[in-house]
This record gives C-alpha cells, structure tokens and sequence, in this order.
C-alpha cells in the first residue's frame, strides 16, 4: 500500500487500525559497469512494497538520494551531504509524527545512510527531551538494512561467501535483476581486482574518504562484489526471504514500547 497513492480519508481510516509506516531508505549512485545507479533505493523499495502489498502495511515514498559523496567521480551518482540526509530524514519523522504515525520503519539499501539517519533520529529526539516535550510525542523510528534480515544474510552468504563483497553485490545485483527485468541484464564482466584485507577492513561500513580516492582505489566502481554471480531466480528467492524477515520484524516493532 503506497502512501502516494492513497486519499488523506483512507491514511486517516487506516491510522485507526495501525500507526506504523515503511520508509526505504536510498541511494543513487554507480554500481560497477552494468549495474543500475538506482540499486540501492530499489531495492528496499520493492521489497518493503511487496511486504505492505501483502500484509496491508503503508509504505511511504522513498527516499531516493543518499549519503554517496564517494562515488561522484562516476557519472550518474547522485549524493546528499549528511547534514542534508539528516534533514530529510527528521522532517519525513516530523511530518509522520504530526499527522499520527508513531511507528517508522525505515527500510535501508546503502551503509553510507546509517549514521546520518542514526544521528537524525537523536537529533529529533534530543529536540523533543531538550524542550520537555519527550512525553507528549511517541514516536519509534528504527534503522534495518535488508541485508541484515536474518534469513537473507544466511541465504546471500550460502550463495556467495566472500564473492559477495562490498559494493555491486551479487546478492543486490540479482533483487535488481529480479524487480526490473527490463532495465539490467546479467552481468558479463569478470570481477574487480581483490584489494588487500586492510582496505577492505579501513572501510567497510561504506567509510570512504573523497570521490577521487574511492575512484583510485576501485576503479570500476565495485568493492571486491562478483557481481557476475547475479541472477533472476536468486533475487527472487532472496525478495521472498526478505519479505517474510520484514514482516515478521515490523510487526515486532510495531509491538514494541
Ligand atoms: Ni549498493
């Protein structure tokens, strides 16, 4: 159930049933030569629509662009600055919060937008303590990346072990493949130079430093990711599993005090 595509009647009916909503979280950035830029906005976008399609769960517009200052040496990399992607995120809270929802789920695609979207969520909350209002406004937000979903971790490390790398991964390659058959075919190309333990432990958690050197270091855009390991049936096993995992941790959430 897309908010985009509701009346405000049917959010307010819906709002007496439930006070919980889905956000994906985003980016626009390049992945590697023949993935698409939209990878990481799509998707959580197509499995938190097919979870609130299923279980008549609002899902709100994504949040497209992302904390990808590191990729715009490629063309077609889009990027916030954090403080930008922190606005976004406490006014999409504010925006919720006054019109009743109290339960924000946001569905994440990309490491670089956990911790201005952490930092956003203390930031709205440290106004609210700050102003002594913490007691009037109950709102829950929570920060899940779909990779971390029990059943899909399990699944993306059987499939790919240490293939499945950092950035173009096989396991985000084939939900693309899987959600927008029309736009990317399986990949060709062989994968990316390894490059030694240090750079990928200095970095994991998308801590890069400026464009330029993120380009020098990985020069066709993917972190170690054998992409080319990608396919249509394997995205669809793992859009399933991420489903069901949604699911199963939003109605939790929504539960939770
Ligand atoms: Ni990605």
């Amino acid at each position: 159930m897309r908010l985009e595509l509701q009346t405000w009647p049917k959010v307010r009916d819906y709002l007496k049933r439930s006070k919980g909503i889905v956000v994906p979280l985003g980016s626009t950035e390049q992945h590697g030569p023949e993935g698409l830029t939209g990878t990481d906005h799509l998707c959580p976008e197509a499995i938190a629509r097919r979870m609130g399609a299923a279980h008549g769960v609002l899902v709100a517009p994504t949040i497209q662009v992302g904390m990808s200052q590191f990729h715009l040496d490629f063309p077609g990399s889009l990027t916030l600055r954090p403080s930008t992607l922190m606005a976004v995120v406490r006014d999409y809270m504010a925006s919720l919060a006054r019109t009743g929802f109290e339960r924000v789920y946001f569905l994440n695609g990309h490491g670089g937008n956990v911790a201005p979207a952490r930092a956003a969520f203390q930031e709205f909350y440290a106004d609210l303590s700050m102003a002594g209002r913490d007691a009037d406004v109950k709102i829950r937000c929570k920060l899940k990346s779909w990779w971390e979903l029990p059943r899909v971790d399990a699944l993306r490390r059987e499939l790919y072990g240490t293939s499945e790398g950092f950035h173009g991964t096989p396991s985000e390659i084939a939900i693309t493949l899987a959600a927008w058959p029309e736009a990317i075919d399986e990949f060709k190309l062989a994968p990316p130079p390894s490059h030694g333990r240090n750079d990928l432990l200095e970095h994991s958690g998308d801590n890069y430093y400026e464009a330029a050197d993120y380009r020098r270091r990985f020069p066709d855009g993917r972190v170690i990711s054998d992409s080319a390991l990608a396919t249509r049936a394997a995205g669809e096993r793992l859009i399933a599993l991420a489903v069901e995992d949604l699911a199963q941790d939003y109605e939790a959430f929504l539960d939770s005090n």
